[in-house]
């Protein structure tokens, strides 16, 4: 499969985002492609990692079909042959979209972010630390970063224009989404979380927090999980056997990206400011196969590869 730093269909483009493009079928439908574009630091990194957009794709697909139980997505297909069936129109383009590319029921989306923490991490973690509460809940004393949570907690976040989320309390989110909304969010989000932890536990990874986002259909009006789930994009990945309390955790799939700018920055060659520097060869390689290795513990098979040619399984 070819690496790709930005796609370019011949469809209209709907949005372009710091990873992933949305391409506009018609009223209904979008196709969703992920880029192999990686970001640390808040900055989006030169060199792309190869085969990362296909993991990002087929994990969520992977959560999406395990998941309709607890609420429909909005994944119409994401086998290529299944996308063509119900969009002919797409074959031309298969090369450049199979693998790394999803056809979704386009949404509005809710204007909260909807995240679930299980361990505390990131912002939890600083206020937990500042305020001894987590989403402004207080919780029990002598909590180390990196420990696990006595339940897992819904902690949503506004989507801010520049930089990042803001945290924000269950009832401010009742007050912008309404009562009945809000819960039903927090329910399915909660649920969500739930079943993928167990799951991801047995496999040896930790999902220590995570992000959904939900929308109405325009078609139905129904409400669906959105976007991506449970990637390493949307979550926090862990190593489940080197988890160990009182310190920053190695992520399960950036870390070589981190060890390698960690060290420019140690070395006085990178201020952490954007323009990102390049990424030697080694790290790309190392990282894509942390990606896979992250595919393959989670789903059991290998990815599958398609052909940069004609977007077929050779
Ligand atoms: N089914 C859908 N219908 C309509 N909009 C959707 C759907 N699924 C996801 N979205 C929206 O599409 C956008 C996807 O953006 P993307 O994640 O690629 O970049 P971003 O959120 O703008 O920035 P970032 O790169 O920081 O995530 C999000 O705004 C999301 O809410
Ligand atoms: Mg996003």
């Amino acid at each position: 499969m070819a690496v790709v730093r930005q796609t370019e269909l011949p469809l209209p483009l709907l949005h372009r985002g710091k990873v992933r493009e949305t391409y506009e079928l018609d009223a209904g439908a979008a196709l969703m492609v992920a880029s192999d574009r990686i970001s640390a630091f808040d900055c989006v990194l030169p060199q792309p990692i190869p085969r990362k957009g296909a993991v990002l794709t087929q994990i969520s697909r992977h959560w999406f079909d395990h998941t309709r139980d607890i609420v429909r997505s909005h994944c119409i297909a994401a086998d290529p042959d299944a996308i063509v069936r119900r969009r002919p129109e797409l074959e031309e383009s298969r090369a450049l979209w199979a693998g790394r590319g999803m056809l979704v029921e386009r949404a509005e989306p809710f204007p909260v972010e909807c995240v679930v923490r299980g361990y505390l991490a990131g912002s939890g973690w600083k206020e937990y630390r500042e305020h001894g509460t987590l989403a402004g809940r207080t919780l029990p004393e002598g909590l180390q970063e990196a420990d696990e949570l006595p339940e897992p907690m819904f902690t949503p976040a506004t989507k801010a224009d520049e930089g990042h989320d803001e945290n924000i309390t269950f009832a401010r989110m009742r007050e912008i989404l309404g009562l009945n909304t809000a819960e039903i969010l927090k329910e399915f989000s909660l649920a969500l979380y739930g079943y993928a932890r167990q799951e991801a536990r047995r496999h040896g990874i930790l999902i220590a927090d995570t992000k959904f986002e939900f929308g109405t259909s325009l078609g139905s009006g129904e409400i669906l999980l959105i976007d991506e789930a449970l990637t390493p994009d949307s979550s926090r990945f862990w190593p489940a056997e080197t988890w160990e309390p009182g310190h920053t955790q190695p992520s399960l799939d950036k870390q070589p990206v981190r060890d390698y700018l960690e060290g420019l920055v140690r070395e006085g060659r990178w201020d952490r400011m954007p323009p990102a520097p390049d990424l030697p060869e080694e790290v790309v390689r190392a990282t894509t196969e942390r990606y896979l290795d992250a595919y393959r513990r989670l789903t059991g098979h290998e990815l599958p590869d398609y052909d940069e040619q004609d977007g077929r399984i050779p």
